[in-house]
């Protein structure tokens, strides 16, 4: 494979791992909404924080600093932010010196910036998804100047390397290779939120994941809102499926995964990565919206139902165990009931291993909330139940055909549930709890799936026979 593909970058600054400061003096606590790309936001704040004397606590009530890192993805997420901060008046009450942030995707949005800026004034902090490098600085502004302080850049400049951060945890650890996204899907408010497409330079990426092998780490999951459009815009021929063939050469690390997919983004390179490459797992969230092509045509999806059917029967041959996820939407402006009963027989063809669904929420600034939506808000939420129901049972089936069979888990720790029990996952992501020593814990074990339920798999560890005249 052609790994000579990725240029060299002399010195590449990995990402500095930063512990909870031993003698901190101040904490924060984060609520994180939204996807992974947030999720590893957060972890990024707390690592500015903590070189700022700052511990994270779970407890607001003892926090010296509340920030809301928000998703703007969806209507009701966001109602909820101006909730549930508005209760936070009373603490602040209790405690004047406490800063309260709102940061994220909402933020991004010119009226809804304003609206926090107004509705709650009890904010002392606002900024956006590209500002997050900045955080100390503004920190210190609100503490200086006492006064309230809005700082959002809606154009990105360079990508900034080499920020510190927190990770929660000690095995899995995301890295974001592109940030933004260049397609315009008319219901989707991402492109906004979070600008245009960039790919950060492999040279980074391989930097920090070989420092993430060397701390322990053995699972990357490689992050981007269209994570197999890595490289197009770095114009030097690195493309994702090269990105991961050097990422499979790093010792250490067992496992390589990377979401989120575009159907137009996947190429035979990938396919080929994905079923050679030992590390790359067998995994992939390959978001659909709909099965009908006129609403896949006014999403502005820029593929056919047949597209996506015929590309996911390539992948099969090629990967005949790939796990597939999908994200859809139902109620979409003017889906008419036929239309809604292609995105059925769509699930029911292509049998995914599990889906988000969601009902069309409306985005202002997208170009879907000008359509027109004749259909009631009870019919969308039937819909959805159907639609539900229908992968659900395809889920149990699925999951049901993998017990007798071996699978290669990761074990992450002791169950929640069941304590007794340790957890781990499968190359395709699935859940499995099984009977099994502490010291197992952070190893690769195979082990034999012996029932199915909802949403875990339930095993036994398969321990080879061991030879007598050894
Ligand atoms: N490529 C991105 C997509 C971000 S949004 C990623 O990394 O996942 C995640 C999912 O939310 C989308 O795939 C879509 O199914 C859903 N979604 C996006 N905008 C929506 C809207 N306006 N209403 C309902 N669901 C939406
Ligand atoms: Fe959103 Fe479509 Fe990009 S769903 S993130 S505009 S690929």
């Amino acid at each position: 494979m052609a790994l000579d593909l990725l240029p060299i970058i002399n010195n590449p600054m990995p990402r500095p791992s930063i512990k909870p400061p031993e003698n901190a003096t101040k904490k924060v606590h984060i609520v994180t909404l939204g996807c992974q790309m947030n999720v590893l936001d957060t972890e990024t704040m707390f690592g500015l924080l903590a070189r700022e004397g700052y511990a994270p606590t779970d407890d607001p009530a003892e926090a010296d600093l509340i920030l809301y890192n928000t998703c703007s993805v969806r209507e009701n997420p966001e109602r909820k932010v101006y909730g549930q901060v508005g209760l936070l008046k009373r603490l602040k009450e209790e405690n004047p010196n406490l800063i309260i942030g709102i940061c994220g995707c909402m933020p991004q949005s010119k009226v809804e910036r304003q609206k926090i800026w107004d509705q709650l004034p009890h904010v002392d902090l606002v900024f956006g998804t590209m500002n997050i490098h900045r955080l100390p600085e503004l920190l210190h502004q609100v503490q200086e100047t006492g006064q309230r302080v809005m700082e959002v850049w809606d154009e990105h400049g360079d990508i900034v390397e080499g920020l510190p951060v927190m990770r929660e945890d000690k095995l899995k650890a995301y890295v974001t290779i592109i940030y933004g996204c260049d397609y315009r899907c008319s219901f989707c408010i991402v492109p906004q939120t979070r600008g245009r497409q960039r790919s950060r330079r492999a040279g980074y990426i391989i930097a920090e994941v070989e420092q993430l092998a060397a701390e322990g780490y053995k699972e990357i999951t490689l992050l981007g809102q269209t994570v197999d459009a890595y490289g197009k815009d770095l114009g030097d021929g690195t493309s994702l499926a090269s990105l991961l063939w050097r990422l499979n050469e790093i010792p250490g690390i067992e496992r390589l995964r990377f979401t989120t997919s575009h159907p137009r983004d996947i190429t035979d390179e990938l396919i080929v990565a994905m079923r050679d490459a030992d590390k790359v797992c067998e995994w992939l969230h390959l978001p659909v919206q709909s099965g009908n092509n006129r609403i896949l045509k006014l999403m502005g999806r820029r593929y056919t139902r047949e597209q996506y059917l015929a590309l996911v029967e390539k992948l099969r041959s090629h990967i005949p165990d790939l796990t597939l996820t999908t994200d859809i939407i139902v109620g979409f402006p003017g889906e008419t009931d036929e239309e809604f009963e292609d995105t059925v027989s769509l699930v029911e063809e292509v049998q995914f291993d599990g889906a988000f669904t969601f009902i069309y929420s409306p985005r202002p600034g997208t170009g879907a909330p000008n359509l027109p939506d004749p259909i009631p808000e009870e019919v969308k939420r039937e819909r959805l139940q159907r639609l539900i129901e229908v992968q659900n049972a395809i889920t149990a089936k699925r999951n049901k055909a993998l017990v007798g069979t071996l699978q290669e888990v990761l074990v992450e720790g002791k169950s929640e549930k069941d304590p007794s029990r340790l957890t781990g996952r499968t190359r395709g992501n699935k859940i499995v709890v099984f009977h099994g020593g502490d010291e197992l814990i952070g190893q690769v074990v195979p082990v034999r799936i012996t029932e199915a339920r909802t949403w875990t798999l339930v095993g036994d560890v398969e321990v080879p026979a061991v030879s007598r005249t050894a």
